[in-house]
């Protein structure tokens, strides 16, 4: 029994060392200034904040990888949240999407937000200065509703 015990734990040890080998790309894709939010919509420098602090490290091509995504399989846990959060919205290419998908992430934005659903609770339980703060939410969607209506009136022009 007490020698299963031991082979066991070798075992293991042996597999966790062999999965710190299958290391997430940290590499960011090339940011285009001409293809980010910034570039699409006025982004006032409060909501930057907000943005910056609680979502760009899976909405956008910045991000900031902490030093326990070079430990397996941590890393694939909040590469996977990246990938899929990107996928969904990224900052960085937010004014190559067409206007009405502009529109409608805006307003999940604000919806998002607003129902607590963003920024990812596992990312609060270590970025705990990423918790929306009192008035945030509403900041964001006062903002979100602008930023619709800004676009409909430019679109209106052209
Ligand atoms: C830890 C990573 C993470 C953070 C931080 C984060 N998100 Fe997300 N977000 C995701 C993932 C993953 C998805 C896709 C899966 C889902 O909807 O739950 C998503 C989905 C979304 C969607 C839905 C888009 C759609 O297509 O339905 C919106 C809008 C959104 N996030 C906004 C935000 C905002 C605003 C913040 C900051 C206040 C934020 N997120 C912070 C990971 C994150």
């Amino acid at each position: 029994m007490k020698n299963a015990l031991k082979i066991f734990v070798l075992v293991l040890a042996a597999a966790i060392i062999v999965l710190q080998f299958f290391r997430i790309d940290q590499t960011n894709p090339v940011v285009n200034a001409a293809e980010t939010i910034d570039a699409a919509v006025e982004v006032p420098p409060d909501i930057q904040i907000i943005l910056g602090r609680s979502c760009n490290d899976c909405h956008s091509n910045t991000t900031i990888y902490p030093w326990y995504t070079n430990v397996q399989p941590t890393g694939w846990y909040v590469k996977n949240h990246i990938d899929d959060g990107r996928r969904h919205l990224n900052f960085s290419t937010f004014n190559t999407y067409p206007l009405s998908k502009k529109q409608k992430k805006l307003s999940e934005m604000c919806e998002e937000v607003r129902t607590s659903e963003m920024p990812l609770p596992a990312y609060l339980w270590i970025h705990r200065d990423a918790q929306m703060q009192p008035g945030e939410a509403e900041a964001l969607c006062s903002w979100t509703d602008q930023a619709i209506a800004a676009l409909e009136k430019s679109a209106a022009k052209e």
